[in-house]
């Protein structure tokens, strides 16, 4: 686990220094849970927005695009149920003055029994090898027994709190947090105060005072931007069922526990997928997403394994499903996206709010209904930080030598091609940038003369780049070049007129979509 923590400081280190994220506002000292992407994180960013959008928009005759504002009409969030409902349980403590989430310091508590029997075991694996039976150490390992059944004794506490009837039983969570003894990791007491509610909208003026400013708030989600369009995209698209409604924006989380990096942000980015169906076909048409997803998630070569669904028990009273896809970070299994069976709950709710009838007619039955509704729900920081934790390697060379390597599937990585030349004189520099003004035009390229070949070459390695040419005395004399593959380390001599058809077609985005196909 500590091994894990500190490769997790490396990635976190290492986005900063190849310029992938910075903390925002840097200079003066950040601020808590909102980052910058920079010149390599930003196109790594436009890559996964691209993947997405491509898959969706694309692929899919029957999804389009819209990019509504992030401000909306503030009625909007009353309907959605985010004024009354979008609440985290909340506790300071009276010692060092810090305020946690009461759901987390108590899933924080059932991991440690977790984690307690998680070490039990990989003790008695190494202890009695090929001939250790998990089921059965699990069954009669009195330790194991005692941490299994603390665990499940706050778990079905924890579930009764959650699922109280009217909402969170907040006096109940803090009872939970004093029965076990949680104490705050910064003073290391139990003085608590009681849990309350904290609503995570932020909230702006809107207009001068003078002309009556009204509250609004800044989108803690994209998708009820979609919600309000429905009509006007089914309309003016003459969109039949089922149809989808994508959109990629910023939505904004006044998070309480931010930690983790890019993990749980104040400021994020969404990539949302509202799919408008019959009512009665939800369930199938929710299998049918999840799928998709999966393979979209998997297409990037990260291994099965490295994945899974993380079906919901508790859901929101509109939903009749809910899965999450979770990714297997440095930090443990964490949700990546968020599949969801929402039923008509927002047009619904947006039909009562704004008196406007929201509903389809169906000219195959002949009926008007308001459409049910499945939703596809991914961040698009997660994901980036999700490719970055599997891409980071630090290895080993056979001279010894160490190599930091991010292995970017090479339709993402921010840069594709390196052209160096070999020294900065006879016409080399010339001849790269000739390369790579023919080229530029196909896919992002960069040139570098600076130090040393192995040194340049480590620097694109740190950034992902999955090809590097180096121009030589040779080139000049016969046109071509070696070419570099960043995973293998081998070289080959090519022709300068063959680099297009060698690289462009592994590092565009068009030849991941044609999996998903
Ligand atoms: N419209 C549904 C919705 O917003 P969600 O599960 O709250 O559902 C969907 O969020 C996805 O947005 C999550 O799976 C996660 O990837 C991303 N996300 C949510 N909160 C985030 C945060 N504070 N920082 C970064 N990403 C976040």
């Amino acid at each position: 686990m500590a091994q894990q923590e500190d490769v997790f400081k490396k990635i976190v280190s290492h986005c900063k220094e190849y310029g992938f994220v910075f903390p925002s506002s840097d200079i003066y000292d950040g601020l808590g849970a909102v980052y910058d992407y920079g010149q390599n994180g930003v196109e790594l960013k436009n890559n996964i927005k691209q993947y997405w959008w491509q898959s969706m928009v694309l692929l899919h005759e029957n999804i389009v695009g819209i990019d509504a504002a992030i401000f909306m009409h503030p009625t909007t969030w009353k309907a959605s149920g985010h004024v009354d409902a979008f609440n985290d349980p909340l506790i300071d403590n009276r010692d060092s003055k810090k305020r946690y989430r009461a759901d987390v310091l108590i899933e924080e508590q059932l991991a440690k029994y977790e984690d307690k029997i998680q070490k039990e075991i990989e003790k008695a694996k190494k202890k009695f090898g090929d001939a250790f039976d998990e089921a059965q150490f699990r069954a009669t390992n009195p330790r194991v027994l005692e941490n299994q059944e603390k665990f499940d004794a706050l778990h079905k506490r924890y579930q009764e709190v959650m699922n109280a009837e009217g909402g969170i039983d907040l006096e109940g969570m803090k009872q939970i947090i004093l029965d076990e003894g949680i104490v705050c990791p910064i003073s290391g007491t139990r003085n608590w105060t009681d849990v309350r509610q904290f609503n995570l909208m932020f909230k702006t003026e809107m207009g001068s005072t003078a002309d009556g400013a009204s509250t609004i708030y800044l989108r803690p989600e994209t998708a009820q931007g979609i919600f309000v369009n429905y009509l006007n995209v089914q309309k003016t698209g003459r969109m039949k069922l089922p149809f989808g409604i994508a959109q990629i924006g910023k939505a904004f989380r006044n998070e309480i526990v931010a930690r983790q990096f890019i993990f749980r942000m104040r400021e994020f980015e969404q990539m949302e997928m509202q799919f408008f169906i019959k009512p009665g076909t939800e369930l199938d048409w929710f299998a049918k997403w999840k799928e998709t997803r999966m393979k979209w998630h998997q297409n990037l070569g990260f291994g099965a394994e490295n994945y899974r669904f993380h079906d919901h028990d508790k859901l929101a009273h509109y939903a009749n499903a809910a899965t999450d896809i979770e990714f297997h970070m440095p930090f443990g299994f964490k949700e990546v996206e968020g599949i969801h069976s929402r039923t008509n709950f927002d047009l619904s709710q947006h039909a009562k709010y704004s008196g406007k009838k929201i509903e389809y007619f169906d000219p195959d039955t002949n009926e008007s209904y308001t459409p049910y509704v499945i939703e596809t729900s991914i961040g698009v920081d997660r994901m980036f930080l999700s490719i970055m934790c599997h891409s980071y390697e630090e290895q080993q060379l056979p001279d010894g030598q160490t190599r930091t390597v991010l292995h970017l599937p090479a339709a993402l990585a921010p840069v594709k091609l390196a052209v160096f030349p070999l020294t900065k004189k006879d016409g080399m520099p010339e001849k790269a940038q000739e390369i790579i003004n023919d080229l530029r035009f196909h896919f992002n390229c960069k040139y570098e003369e600076k130090d040393q070949i192995g040194k340049r070459y480590r620097r694109m390695d740190a950034i992902g780049c999955p090809f590097c040419v180096t121009v030589d005395q040779q080139t000049l004399e016969d046109n071509t070049v070696t070419l570099r593959d960043r995973d293998t380390m081998e070289q080959r001599r090519v022709a300068i007129s063959d680099l297009r058809g060698i690289i462009e077609d592994k590092v565009s985005i068009t030849s991941l979509l044609k999996n998903l196909l």
